[in-house]
């Protein structure tokens, strides 16, 4: 079971780790790509934590995944 990291948009910390991991290493990225920390914005210092404990430098030089297709 994953708990919901963004309360707001039912975000759970699997889903964002993932993105993190393909990539997607900043707030705003993860804001695009799965609606993390777009609602009341409490989140942003776990996300932020997340980031830091998640992003690869492999990651950190890659371009970000194309946003995936119907996925909201
Ligand atoms: S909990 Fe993530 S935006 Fe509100």
């Amino acid at each position: 079971m994953s708990t919901h990291v963004c309360v707001c948009n039912r975000v759970t910390e699997d889903e964002i780790v993932g993105w993190i991991q393909r990539g997607v290493v900043t707030i705003e990225g993860l804001g695009e790509y799965c609606d993390a920390g777009t609602g009341c914005s409490d989140c942003h210092d776990s996300l932020e934590e997340l980031i830091e404990d998640f992003q690869t430098d492999e990651a950190a030089s890659r371009p970000a995944p194309e946003a995936p297709v119907g996925s909201r």
